[in-house]
């Protein structure tokens, strides 16, 4: 079958000046881009690096590609942009990996995704949005948790999160959230900072959905304050541990199992995600976001790295995810392409 690989390269986005230090942490770089296509080669597929933006529609019209492998994280700064690369592929007809074009919107924008598995009885810490400084001057002080964690609405890849995204006081909280504003041009999410262990958990799979595994992230030194940010992330080697299983209880594995299926299912999830969870004191697992693009990194991705964990290879981590995707364009499409 010939697959194409649909991705954008940190080298191929420009920016400027008054952009954020951060801006290119979503993007991806060769070696991962190298590593998806030596899988995808050794189960003897031709694979055609297709790229993103306008390389990827050109790419995409001249081709004949039969199935996309998409971790296109997609351009602009827009809420909506990893849905560009699916709705382009629907358009076409053409069958791709992972979620589509509403569940890589809806997750993309936190505050939504929280309000759909909250009514989905799933715990997520308590939060408001402030989406101009006139809103934040009505914001009364009442409805600012404390301490709380303040990161902007529509990002992933820890762009806008540091140590320092905790606060303690009011001041400290309005000064962060105008920070934010100025900085990353989107509304910002205050939400209550929820103190206990950090969880993250990998499924693979539809039908139904296997949990790769629940992995606890735990600092190396002594921080008054953990958070798995943008600093601890670049330098994960010296700063974390990954334990993979968990050592929780098994109530507290079981909660967690099961509020990671419900949000999948409720965000409508597909063929593989991450999700991250913070446990309260008290053990109880409060959902903080869900990636249904995962980071594929071989070395520093953390959905690699559990697998690795759990006794799988990087080959079958890839190859779950695209025979996950084959399985839903049913047995018709399968045949016609001798899989
Ligand atoms: N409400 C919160 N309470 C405590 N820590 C939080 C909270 N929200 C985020 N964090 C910390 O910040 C990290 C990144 O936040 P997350 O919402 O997962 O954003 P990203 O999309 O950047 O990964 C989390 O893994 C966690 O360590
Ligand atoms: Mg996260």
């Amino acid at each position: 079958m010939k697959i194409g690989l649909a991705y954008d390269l940190k080298a191929d986005i420009e920016t400027g000046r008054d952009f954020p230090e951060d801006a290119l942490e979503e993007y991806d770089s060769k070696e991962v881009v190298n590593a998806i296509a030596a899988v995808l080669q050794s189960l003897d597929h031709d694979v055609v690096k297709l790229g993103g933006g306008r390389k990827f529609l050109s790419g995409i019209l001249r081709k004949e590609i039969d199935f996309v492998f998409n971790i296109a994280e997609g351009r602009g700064n827009y809420r909506s942009r990893e849905a560009q690369i699916p709705s382009v592929l629907e358009m076409l007809s053409i069958p791709y990996s992972g979620s589509d074009p509403e569940t890589l919107t809806i997750t993309l924008d936190k505050p939504l995704t929280k309000q759909l598995v909250q009514d989905a009885g799933i715990n997520t810490p308590p939060w408001v949005v402030i989406s101009s400084l006139q809103e934040l001057k009505n914001m009364p002080d009442k409805y600012l948790p404390i301490p709380a964690f303040i990161k902007p609405a529509f990002e992933g890849s820890s762009k806008g999160i540091r140590l320092s995204s905790r606060a303690d006081a009011i001041s400290q909280i309005r000064s962060t959230v105008r920070t934010l504003l100025k900085r990353y041009g989107q509304p910002v999410l205050v939400e209550k900072y929820i103190a206990g262990e950090e969880v993250t958990v990998g499924i693979v799979g539809n039908s139904p959905p296997l949990i790769v595994g629940i992995m606890h992230i735990i600092p190396r030194k002594i921080f008054k304050t953990f958070v798995y940010s943008l600093e601890v992330k670049r330098d994960w080697r010296k700063l974390v541990e990954y334990e993979c299983p968990a050592r929780f209880s098994s109530s507290i594995i079981k909660k967690i199992k099961d509020a990671s299926l419900m949000a999948y299912k409720t965000l409508g999830c597909r063929d593989f995600s991450r999700m991250d969870f913070r446990l309260s004191e008290e053990g109880i697992p409060f959902f903080l976001e869900v990636n249904p693009l995962p980071g594929l990194n071989p070395e520093s991705g953390d959905l690699p790295i559990m697998s690795y964990k759990m006794g799988w290879t990087y080959n079958r981590l890839i190859k779950s995810i695209v025979e996950a995707a084959l399985a839903r364009y049913g047995d018709v499409f399968k045949s016609s392409h001798n899989i």
